[in-house]
């Protein structure tokens, strides 16, 4: 679907699902009152888009693709807290090297297994010893007759997990539509002199590797992720350019549905004279890869998951391929310091993607949004979104899900690209 020729019917729509209303007032103000704070409406989040918790249609929807949990370096042999759509779950690897999630209050009496013994078969309950294998079978009663009789009876609730690219992802869906996990063209053919590294947590927020959980709504993020004007504006014109030069220049942007997800092309005259085409790209459901942010030349090298903890917080899970040696990244600074170092003064004067994010509030009150031109591929991401969140609860299979191996394979159009 092309922008162009549905822009207004996209705008009206999206503005009518959020609930917003018209930019202008266009009555006149002959007693000066117009736009006063007395008496403004109750506002609320978009819910559809914002409540991740199992059985709502959004965290359906998350939970039909597979989600990264955790550093794949992380998982050893001292279990993990895992929270991810409102669940709370405990990652562990048994001796085998195998990774398993849990549904962690034991199935026996409810304590924890955060607190039980890895094995070479599974973890073992530290209170009555119960011992599950990753699939949550229990091999073990220790204080049982035959140490169990019914043991093959018990199950503790469990999620898959596989492991690609330095992460561990978790399937939270419905077994029976299991899909294949994803592969991306950009982080295959790893060459000898480059490396992948992967990161999770609030780096993509705050270039901050320290930052473990960003205390708002994934779709903050989400939405930022097709927002090129922003860059124009938060990173380099408002507080001097927190990226490459480049951006100071304001874009021409086309925005255009591609495959499962929806793109933007931005186009700038650089001061240099060459014309650069910026190509970045979101996919269902939570899926981003934004091109460097140095401006070179080249397809992207990143694809980023934003994953929700809660309603009101994320983690952001990033994979990027690096020429060796340069991970793992120490952070990114601006004047001198890094995003946690800083004090609130410096949040101020510069205002980086968290302060503008977190300054939308815990979940943002998209009743009270005025949704414009620059905001169509916002608009865009949430029709799908939305289009989709339809589709699964009628008993659909959503956009972007393969269940053949031999089509796991996903190719991103991203990069920095110059004319010739
Ligand atoms: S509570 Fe886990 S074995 Fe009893
Ligand atoms: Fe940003």
């Amino acid at each position: 679907m092309s922008d162009a020729t549905n822009f207004s019917e996209t705008i009206s729509a999206g503005a009518a699902s959020a609930g917003a209303r018209p930019a202008a007032a266009a009555s006149p103000d002959a007693a000066g009152t117009a736009g006063h704070a007395y008496g403004r409406r109750p506002q609320h989040p978009n819910k559809l888009l914002t409540e991740v918790g199992a059985g709502t249609p959004m965290g359906e929807l998350l939970r039909r693709y597979w989600q990264p949990v955790a550093l794949s370096a992380e998982v050893t042999d001292l279990p993990r807290k895992v929270h991810i759509l409102g669940e709370e779950l405990v990652l562990f690897r048994d001796r085998k090297g195998r990774a398993g999630l849990l549904y962690p209050r034991c199935m026996h009496r409810g304590t924890s297994l955060f607190y039980g013994r890895i094995e070479e078969e599974g973890i073992r309950c530290c209170y009555h010893g119960w011992l599950f294998d990753t699939q949550g079978r229990c091999l073990d009663q220790p204080c049982e007759p035959d140490h169990g009789r019914h043991r093959d009876q018990a199950r503790q609730p469990w999620y898959p997990v596989e492991e690609r690219y330095g992460l561990v992802f978790a399937y939270l869906g419905p077994p029976e539509r299991k899909p294949v996990l994803p592969r991306y063209d950009i982080l295959e053919n790893v060459g000898p002199d480059e490396e992948l590294y992967s990161n999770i947590g609030g780096f993509g927020s705050t270039g901050d590797p320290s930052l473990d959980v960003v205390p708002y709504s994934w779709l903050h993020m989400n939405d930022n992720v097709m927002d090129p004007f922003h860059v124009h504006v938060l990173h380099s014109t408002f507080t001097g350019p927190q990226f490459a030069a480049g951006f100071l220049v304001m874009p021409t942007v086309d925005f255009f549905y591609a495959d499962h997800g929806v793109c933007y092309s931005a186009h700038r005259r650089l001061e240099d004279g060459r014309e650069m085409k910026r190509i970045s790209t979101w996919l269902m459901p939570n899926i981003m890869s934004v091109p460097t942010i140095d401006l070179l030349e080249g397809s992207g090298n990143m694809i980023s998951w934003v994953v929700p903890v809660s309603d009101s917080s994320y983690r952001q899970a990033m994979v990027m391929k690096l020429p060796r040696g340069l991970g793992p990244l120490t952070g990114i600074r601006l004047n001198g310091k890094l995003w946690g170092e800083m004090t609130e003064e410096d949040h101020q004067r510069t205002p980086g993607d968290y302060e503008a994010q977190m300054g939308q509030g815990p979940i943002s009150l998209h009743s009270e949004e005025h949704l414009v031109t620059s905001d169509r591929g916002i608009i865009m991401q949430r029709r799908m979104l939305q289009k989709q969140c339809e589709i699964v609860a009628g008993g659909g299979n959503p956009a972007g899900v393969e269940f053949s191996p031999d089509k796991a394979l996903v190719k991103i159009r991203s990069g920095n690209f110059y004319a010739r």
